[in-house]
């Protein structure tokens, strides 16, 4: 048993820490103490503390915190301000901690502080830690206008209460919804879990899921919706992992008449993200905190540390974050990998834009795999052993990593690849992101052919009779195989670039035309791991956005595709003159040449325009606010 007390200077962590530790018979410790000596100078010297200051103190507590668990557990009085100090309070694996935040009025916190003595914290520094005070939406909260033994009944009163209760309740127990939920649970929060009852189909759902796992103590089944309801802790978080679209809508419904004003209702399906704006609107004027929330990274990502990506009510998210931090794969820094991308339907938008890279992404994949095989006749076995050195050597990626074990896959010693229908399915988050490039007028070339080309294979008995009529040149390629294949690398790379370029200009246009803010260097960090699309190139990514606009004209970037130009192009034109679609590929090619033509052939289609409709253009030599109309037909 572990509690951490919080809260700011004054609020009387230590005597009320003290006391419950006394009345629990469990070890006090006091965070003060194990603050590095450079920090205690600077809160003599009446300096508040910087986040960096805290890094290591943070850390520090956490392995004590990892420690103390291991034993009985202690009572801890930390100020833990913010959300990312408590994440740091708690490196994962930790135990079980009940977070106690006492408040207070700012004038008797003051008041307090001003009768303390012998103690380092000015009372000056007050005001700088309640503005800091990111207050917790979970835990027990306490007044601390009370005796101190009064405090310490409440609290003991509330910690038996809320041991009834769950923090949390997930509704729809389908792969991601029971992933999430073994997730949360296995991080010490307790879930409620929902399946509805249909009968004959889907019967004790939750209740098996609950029984299946006797591992995972604190999780409770329901199928009974007001029960469920009930059996959480206010205000109420419920993730939804249902199917998107109607469904959503249905269901709530459903909750409504038995939530409450403050309640958080969280979608993590992958819903139009028009549909969440329209609901965060719809909640918000009901009370209710609706969060539209983006969950990368399959069935894995989801039981082990997905990417998240919540948008809508900010105070929904406030109230949540933790959860999502706590679950969240974590970055190379050890920060989780979801962050508050913006308002309205902000977090759907960006993981719609996420999968339709991600189709990009297979599919300049397929298109290396195919002309390996069929145009340069490589076998399996060796194109595994291509990707496998692209893999490690710098090329690296989740997808990439994927495809080097399907292309070793066999069945009855033939690869199974081979007795795989081609006709490639979709659910429709390519094509939204495809139409709302179009909706906001931005080039979207190789991302909008990855849709085209899984919608092309799935018309397999038009194609096979069409194959009938034409001939390809297959297998014909002159040179030097090492060569094709560097050259192919080059291709890859470029695509790749091209791919992210593509996809997170259409996020900055829609963020200017919406005024979402979004942050386009802080979306690539929480796309550095759990998410389909992690790659080492997102690395790169974080870093060229957090100074650069856009990524073609970035130094580093320039450098690349200068060295990539010349095996893009070769390796295009070989593809294509040898009778193999590479759609993604050419695209990208195009979309790149279009991108670094400062003079294009679009004065002829606006001289076309105004021939047949008078539609005017605009001049190179006069002013940009002046338009001409011609005559053109010869007279
Ligand atoms: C993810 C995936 C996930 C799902 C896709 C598949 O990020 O974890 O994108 O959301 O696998 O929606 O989409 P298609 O069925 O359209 O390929």
């Amino acid at each position: 048993m572990i509690f951490v007390v919080m809260g700011v200077s004054g609020s009387g962590k230590t005597t009320i820490g003290s006391l419950l530790a006394e009345r629990l018979n469990l070890t006090f410790y006091d965070a003060d103490d194990f603050h590095p000596e450079a920090n205690v100078v600077k809160m003599r010297g009446g300096q508040a503390l910087e986040d960096e200051d805290r890094m290591d103190w943070l850390h520090e507590l956490g392995l004590q915190i990892k420690e103390w668990g291991k034993g009985d557990g202690a009572v801890l009085a930390c100020s833990a301000l913010k959300e990312n100090y408590r994440y740091l309070l708690a490196p994962e694996p930790a135990p079980k901690i009940t977070w106690v935040f006492l408040e207070g009025s700012r004038e008797l916190l003051m008041e307090r502080l001003r009768g303390r003595k012998g103690h380092y914290m000015p009372p000056e520094l007050l005001d700088s830690q309640l503005k800091t005070l990111e207050r917790p939406s979970y835990g027990l909260h306490v007044n601390v206008d009370n005796t101190p033994d009064a405090i310490v009944d409440e609290i003991l009163k509330k910690t038996e209460d809320m041991k009834s209760l769950s923090e949390f309740g997930l509704i729809g127990m389908g792969v991601m919804g029971r992933s999430l939920a073994l997730n949360m649970a296995e991080k010490g929060v307790k879930v409620s879990i929902y399946n509805r009852h249909v009968a004959g189909k889907e019967e004790n759902v939750a209740k098996n899921i609950v029984k299946d796992n006797p591992s995972v103590s604190d999780m409770v089944g329901f199928d009974d919706l007001p029960a469920f309801v009930q059996s959480l802790e206010r205000p109420r978080k419920i993730l939804l992992m249902i199917l998107a679209g109607a469904p959503v809508d249905q269901q709530i419904e459903a909750l409504l008449p038995f939530l409450e004003e403050g309640d958080v209702i969280i979608d993590g399906g992958n819903s139009f993200y028009k549909d969440t704006t329209r609901r965060t609107k719809l909640l918000q004027e009901r009370g209710i905190h609706f969060v539209g929330t983006g969950i990368s990274g399959g069935e894995e990502g989801a039981r082990k540390g997905p990417s998240m990506m919540p948008g809508g009510s900010q105070k929904g998210y406030e109230a949540i974050a933790r959860y999502l931090n706590l679950i969240s794969a974590p970055d190379k820094n050890g920060m989780p990998c979801t962050a508050y991308i913006g308002p309205d339907g902000a977090g759907h938008f960006i993981k719609m834009v996420h999968n339709s890279i991600e189709y990009a992404e297979m599919q300049v994949l397929a298109e290396a795999y195919y002309y390996l095989r069929y145009c340069l006749q490589t076998p399996p076995e060796e194109i595994s052993r291509i990707f496998t050195g692209w893999q490690t050597g710098g090329l690296g990626s989740y997808l990439l990593e994927i495809t080097i074990d399907i292309l070793q896959k066999k069945e009855d010693g033939e690869l199974l690849l081979d007795k795989i229908l081609d006709q490639a399915a979709q659910k429709g988050t390519g094509g939204w992101s495809v139409g709302a490039a179009l909706e906001h007028g931005v080039p979207y070339g190789p991302l909008t052919e990855a849709v085209s080309a899984r919608s092309l294979s799935s018309f397999k008995k038009a194609r096979v009779e069409a194959a009938k009529l034409y001939r390809h040149v297959a297998g014909n390629t002159e040179g030097d195989k090492s060569i094709l294949i560097k050259r192919l690398t080059d291709a890859y790379q470029a695509t790749r670039i091209i791919n992210h370029e593509v996809g997170f200009n259409l996020m900055r246009q829609v963020s200017d035309d919406f005024e979402w803010n979004l942050d386009l260097s802080e979306i690539a960090r929480i796309w550095t791991n759990g998410c389909i699309i992690r790659s080492e190139l997102m690395e790169e990514l974080v870093a060229v956005y957090a100074t650069e606009k856009g990524l073609l004209t970035a130094p580093s970037v320039v450098n690349r595709m200068t060295e990539y130009q010349a095996g893009f192009a070769a390796t295009v034109a070989t593809g294509l003159q040898h009778g193999f679609a590479l759609p993604v590929m050419a695209s990208a090619l195009n979309y790149f040449l279009g991108a670094i033509t400062a003079d294009s052939s679009a004065n002829l289609i606006q001289a076309q325009r105004d021939y047949f409709g008078a539609h005017t253009y605009k001049r190179k030599d006069r002013g940009a606010d002046e338009s001409f109309h011609t005559e053109w037909k010869p007279l």
